[in-house]
C-alpha cells in the first residue's frame, strides 16, 4: 500500500494568522501580539483539556482562549464583533504553497489525509472554503477519541483510520509538538519550517525530515 501523509490543519495547510485581517480593525497594531496570544492560548487549553480529560472541541478551546486574550489586551468586543472574529477563523486562507505541494503529493501517488486537532464538520467547512478539501481522501479528527494531540492515542486512532502503521505513515505538520507528538507515537514525521527564524524544540529527538515549504515534500519522501 502506498505512504500515508496525515497533513495537519491549523497551521500547516491554513495559516491561522490569516485572522489578521479581521482583527485589525478591531485591535490596530496590536493585532500581530493579539493573534500569536490567542493562537498559543488556545492550544494551550486543548493541551490542558487534553491532560485533565475535560475534553470539549477545539472551537470551545478557540472561543474561549479569544475571551482570555481579549481580558489580556483590555479589549471590550461587542457580541457581533467577538462573533465575527470567531467567523473569522471559519474562513482562513490557505498558505500559498498548499494546493500545489498537495497536487504534487498526490501526483506522487500517497494516500493524503487531513488530520486536526478541529472536528471533523469544521475542518471540512474550512478546507472547502480554502479550496483544498478535493486533494484528501478523509477528514480524521481528534474528536472522534475525545482528546487532542500530541496525546499518542490521537495518532494511533489515525493510523486505525487510515488503515495503517507508522511506519508508513508520515504526519506533515509546521507544529513542532505535532511533529514530536507523532515520532514519540511511532510515526514518521515531517516539519514544515517556513521561517529560518522559527526554532525547533530542544528535546533531543529530530523530525525525520525538515522541510522549508509544502513543494518540497513530495520529491524528499517516498511513496
Ligand atoms: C491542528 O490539529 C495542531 O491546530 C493544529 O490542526
Amino acid at each position: 500500500m502506498p505512504t500515508s501523509l496525515a497533513f495537519d490543519v491549523y497551521g500547516t495547510l491554513i495559516d491561522t494568522h490569516g485572522v489578521m485581517v479581521a482583527l485589525e480593525p478591531q485591535v490596530g497594531p496590536q493585532a500581530g501580539a493579539f493573534s500569536r496570544v490567542w493562537r498559543d492560548k488556545q492550544l494551550e487549553y486543548s493541551f490542558r483539556r487534553g491532560l485533565m480529560r475535560q475534553y470539549e472541541p477545539f472551537s470551545i478551546c478557540t472561543s474561549q482562549a479569544l475571551d482570555h486574550t481579549c481580558a489580556l489586551f483590555g479589549l471590550h468586543l461587542s457580541p457581533e464583533g467577538r462573533q465575527g472574529l470567531l467567523d473569522a477563523y471559519q474562513t482562513l486562507p490557505a498558505f500559498p504553497d498548499a494546493a500545489e505541494g498537495l497536487t504534487q503529493a498526490r501526483k506522487a501517488g500517497f494516500r493524503l489525509f487531513a488530520f486536526s486537532n478541529g472536528r471533523a464538520d469544521a475542518v471540512e467547512a474550512l478546507l472547502v472554503q480554502a479550496g483544498l478539501r478535493d486533494y484528501f481522501l478523509e477528514v480524521v479528527s481528534v474528536d472522534e477519541v475525545q482528546s487532542f494531540k500530541p496525546n499518542p492515542e490521537v495518532y494511533a486512532h489515525f493510523l486505525r483510520r487510515a488503515g495503517t502503521v507508522g511506519s508508513e505513515a508520515w504526519m506533515i505538520s509546521g507544529n513542532p509538538f505535532d511533529v514530536l507528538g507523532a515520532l514519540g507515537a511511532g510515526m514518521r514525521a515531517a516539519w514544515v519550517q517556513r521561517s529560518p527564524e522559527t526554532p525547533f524544540d530542544p528535546w533531543g529527538v529530530e523530525p525525520t525530515l525538515t522541510v522549508r515549504s509544502l513543494l518540497d515534500l513530495a520529491t524528499r519522501i517516498r511513496p
